[in-house]
């Protein structure tokens, strides 16, 4: 069911610092910054051949990767985007095997404006998990 990998996401404290890693000492592609305050982060997208990476600092009050980023100061992780043909028949057979989606269990429009799902981590190996439809 799962498609490509379309981005790994890396929570950090300093977005500024991370995204000049990537570009001066690993020699990758950064954009710019872009607030999202709806999901309240602000990333940064490094363009690899394959996949991306997503950089993401907490943004307002009620970030939720706020509490991720004070546990990981050096920043870390967060989670792995698999791409999916279609969220909602996705959703209805992770449903079915027992798995547990986050929040309301309805689709959000994502970074990439397409929509998007969240997987409890507990159900898949400790790792969060976003689907994006293609
Ligand atoms: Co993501």
């Amino acid at each position: 069911m799962i498609g490509r990998l379309n981005h790994v996401a890396i929570a950090v404290k300093d977005l500024a610092a991370a995204s000049a890693l990537y570009r001066d000492a690993l020699g990758a592609k950064v954009s710019l910054p872009m607030a999202l305050p709806a999901h309240g982060v602000t990333v940064v997208f490094v363009e690899l051949a394959n996949t991306k990476i997503e950089l993401l600092q907490p943004l307002g009050a009620n970030s939720p990767i706020a509490n991720f980023v004070a546990k990981n100061p050096d920043g870390a992780i967060h989670h792995l985007c698999y791409e999916v043909e279609d969220i909602l028949a996705a959703r209805e057979r992770l449903q079915q095997n027992g798995a547990r989606v986050l929040g309301d269990g309805e689709p959000k429009i994502g970074a990439h404006g397409k929509p998007v799902l969240f997987l409890n981590p507990k159900d898949f190996a400790g790792t969060l998990i976003e689907l994006e439809q293609r």
